[in-house]
């Protein structure tokens, strides 16, 4: 399978774009503190198990590849429940490696159930859903690695409740679960009822767990290769655990982006030119927000690290977002992700009608057309300044896309150890779903639910209705 990434960080140079953007003695800051990056991402391999997953998983791949044959067979949709990192990477995953409209395909040329990731716990969607599925035709994956989270949990007692009014003792077959081998509520319930399930490997952080049952199950019901994506992102580690910048795209950059955050560069922006990848973005944001946005570093400092992601698409974001990169402040990195050769060559026709001043257009393609708008939107983002980088992915498929996701954890993981933080552990999502457990009654959040109970507007006049 083919599938290479090409990297190009030169415009994130003083040399390229000016006086907002890396100069030498600014790298050369960076470049110090390679080596001590590099000694810490070696010691630390083992426990960023996500680092194995390439690796280590023979046996789940192919319980996996059993499961998604016998859901592609039984059922008519396949839904994930979960949220934030047991949601995004099968989104990201759907839509880079499926048909742009997969679920308006007939069944045939699907062959495999329609798929939907549920997210939220809004009523709305969540009542919508069932006008567009028959739950008893529906396999439903539940997924959440600590077992307790408050929307999939819900979400699950809502789906097993139906299930088991409609097919009485049956209604475990259609669900599928994964979670922690040992703690969690879901834990406690899949061993109290003996069912089968999968694991979440410990080590495995939810943004970090694409490539675990979490994701792959999903790429198995939709008749993707998990093998290539697995041996994508396998090729990509060997790159990346090497010692030199030039050679390891994630130090490179790693390095960049956080001498650019010292020089007050708070904005990632994450545009690819293909519609497919805008989900890859919104992956991207919750992998870089919620690692590196810490408020102490290893030692303890307080230090409010991090760096906010923003996700934009081209073209579309062209008319919306460009705007502000090129001539707004120097505050953001723009990484342009493009694709080389799509999957369909689509030509531009004459129209039967005169276009006027439109007619050159006629007989270039839509190819070209969004090659030359995102090398355009480079040229114009540089030559205003802004630091920007480029990853070209020549054919986009399992195997390069498994490729782009494992570049995106190393850099993020090297980015942990050159802001010296934990890019591990997510103590402001903590406090959110302490909250949400006071205020919905569990026990034990007696004190936080009164606290919240009691807490007043900070200024009189701040808040009102009209
Ligand atoms: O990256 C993370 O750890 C989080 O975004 C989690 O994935 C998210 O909070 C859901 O957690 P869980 O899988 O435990 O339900």
């Amino acid at each position: 399978m083919k599938g290479n990434l090409t990297f190009d960080f030169s415009n994130m140079c003083a040399q390229a774009v000016g006086a907002h953007a890396i100069d030498e003695s600014r790298f050369e800051r960076g470049q110090a503190l390679v080596g001590e990056v590099h000694k810490a991402m070696c010691e630390k391999r083992g426990a960023m198990a996500w680092r194995n997953l390439p690796y280590n998983q023979e046996e789940v791949v192919e319980k996996i590849e059993r499961a998604g044959k016998e859901i592609r067979k039984k059922f008519e949709n396949f839904v994930v429940l979960g949220i934030g990192g047991s949601a995004l990477g099968s989104k990201a995953l759907f839509s880079a490696c499926c048909h742009p409209f997969y679920n308006e395909l007939p069944a045939a040329r699907r062959g495999g159930p329609r798929f939907y990731v549920l997210d939220n716990v809004d009523p709305d969607l969540l009542s919508g859903l069932f006008d567009v599925i028959d739950v008893e035709k529906t396999a439903f994956h539940v997924i959440t690695k600590s077992g307790n989270t408050v929307e999939t949990m819900t979400q699950f007692m809502l789906i097993s409740r139906m299930l088991s009014d409609r097919l009485g003792e049956k209604f475990k077959e259609n669900l599928y679960i994964t979670t922690d081998k040992a703690t969690g509520i879901l834990k406690k319930i899949v061993d109290a009822n003996g069912w089968e399930h999968f694991i979440v490997p410990d080590g495995v952080g939810g943004r970090f767990s694409v490539l675990c049952p979490v994701g792959l199950l999903s790429a198995a019901v939709l008749g993707l290769d998990v093998r290539a994506l697995l041996a994508g992102a396998a090729a990509m580690d060997e790159v990346c655990c090497r010692p030199g910048l030039e050679e390891n795209p994630a130090y490179l950059y790693a390095l960049l982006y956080t001498q650019a955050m010292e020089m007050g560069a708070n904005i990632s922006v994450v545009m690819p030119y293909a519609n497919a990848l805008a989900p890859t973005a919104e992956w991207y944001c919750q992998l870089w927000a919620e690692s590196l946005g810490k408020r102490t570093d290893n030692a303890g400092n307080v230090v409010h690290a991090g760096q906010t992601p923003v996700r934009a698409l081209g073209v579309t974001d062209q008319h919306s977002q460009i705007q502000l990169y090129n001539e707004g402040p120097f505050d953001k990195i723009i990484t342009f992700i493009e694709v080389g050769q799509f999957k369909n060559q689509l030509g531009i026709p004459s129209a039967p009608f005169d276009v006027y001043d439109s007619s050159y257009l006629a007989g270039q393609s839509f190819n070209k057309l969004i090659a030359s708008e995102a090398a355009a939107t480079v040229r114009a983002v540089s030559d205003a300044g802004k630091m920007n980088n480029r990853i070209t992915i020549d054919e986009l498929n399992e195997y390069s896309f498994g490729k782009l996701l494992f570049f995106f954890e190393m850099a993020t993981a090297a980015a942990g150890e050159f802001l010296k933080i934990n890019a591990f552990d997510q103590p402001g999502v903590e406090a959110g779903k302490i909250a949400t457990y006071a205020l919905m009654g569990r026990a034990g959040y007696e004190e936080e639910a009164r606290r919240l109970s009691t807490a007043k507007p900070a200024r009189e006049g701040f808040v009102f209705t009209v």
